[in-house]
């Protein structure tokens, strides 16, 4: 019995040893942050590191990571600085036992900004940014200007960069537009490529409600925020159906006045009400009892 316990024991330590590789593809670890660290890249990483890590890793350079199995390592240490940035990348798009993924919660964006933090706590880091493509060296600083075509019914975004003082097209981007609703953003059309010009049209439905004088409100994003950075712009446009929707709280809204309740309802509330105050009335009155029965017990 005594032996089989040691075995098991051997075997639960040897796993957890062989569960500390995290392997990552060379292709991974070779991933570059597309812009340079500078102060405000950490600043920005700070507050991510502080609102999504710190309450695991700890402080970097404290020591004072929370006690997981296996323990985060903390920022400044060997074992996180020896990882390439890519490396980095990698890990915290997949996550691993208690360390989250950070795929859906974190922008690409952001990632960098996070691992630009980090590498403040090793004074032997030397940055290697990645070679920018050929449309991203065009593309940093991407200004997107949107339009309606009216003759055409097409939504048309410009992209434009700036380099130096002049501005020239964005060819090849691909873009995203949205039309912004109650909750959340819906997609208009398909994830488009802009052309040589730097100009993207997307089809807008014809029956797209907007409000009363049918103006939407749209987005668009430019959708490879590694090769570009993070681009959007906002705009107004008249291209939806003129559309009148009472607010809530108006009183032609549905049961917004008592005349235009149905009964089962003014009842079934009513009833509610009442057993209510019912419930609290009965709890007052065997309060009542137990202090009268209290003070007659006295006499
Ligand atoms: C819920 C706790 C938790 C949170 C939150 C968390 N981590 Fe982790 N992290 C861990 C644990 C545990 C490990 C070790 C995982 C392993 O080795 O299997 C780890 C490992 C890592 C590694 C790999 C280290 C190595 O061994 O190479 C990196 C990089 C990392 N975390 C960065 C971050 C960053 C940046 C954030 C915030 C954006 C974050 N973590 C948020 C728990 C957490």
């Amino acid at each position: 019995m005594k032996r089989y316990f040691i075995l098991l024991i051997i075997v639960r330590f040897s796993l957890q040893l062989s569960a500390q590789e995290w392997v990552v593809a060379p292709a991974d670890a070779a991933l570059k942050s597309p812009f340079a660290f500078t102060d405000s890249t950490r600043k920005a990483g700070e507050a991510i590191y502080v609102a999504n890590c710190k309450s695991c890793h700890g402080d970097p350079g404290k020591n004072n990571a929370i006690q997981l199995v296996p323990i985060p390592p903390d920022a400044a240490s060997v074992k996180m600085q020896a990882n390439t940035d890519g490396a980095m990348h990698y890990k915290l798009i997949q996550g691993r036992g208690p360390m989250p993924s950070f795929k859906n919660t974190l922008s690409s964006t952001d990632l960098w900004r996070v691992i630009s933090f980090m590498r403040g706590y090793n004074p032997k880091y030397v940055q290697e940014v990645a070679l920018p493509t050929i449309a991203g060296a065009a593309a940093q600083n991407v200004s997107i200007k949107l339009d309606w075509n009216k003759a055409s019914g097409q939504v048309e975004a410009s992209l434009t960069s700036l380099k130096g003082q002049v501005s020239q097209p964005v060819a090849g981007a691909e873009v995203k537009l949205f039309a912004k609703r109650y909750f959340g953003n819906l997609p208009v059309d398909e994830a488009r490529k802009s052309d040589a010009a730097g100009k993207v049209a997307f089809n807008f439905p014809k029956d797209l409600p907007g409000d009363s004088i049918g103006n939407v409100q749209l987005i668009v994003k430019l959708t490879d925020e590694v090769a570009y950075g993070e681009a959007s712009a906002e705009a107004t446009l008249a291209v939806g159906v003129p559309t009148n929707r009472p607010a809530l709280t108006a009183p032609r809204a549905m049961w917004g006045v008592l005349a235009k309740a149905p009964i089962w309802l003014i009842f079934a509330y009513l009833l509610a009400v009442l057993t209510a105050w019912g419930f609290i009335a009965y709890v007052i009155s065997q309060i009542k009892a137990i202090y009268r029965a209290g003070s007659k017990e006295q006499l």
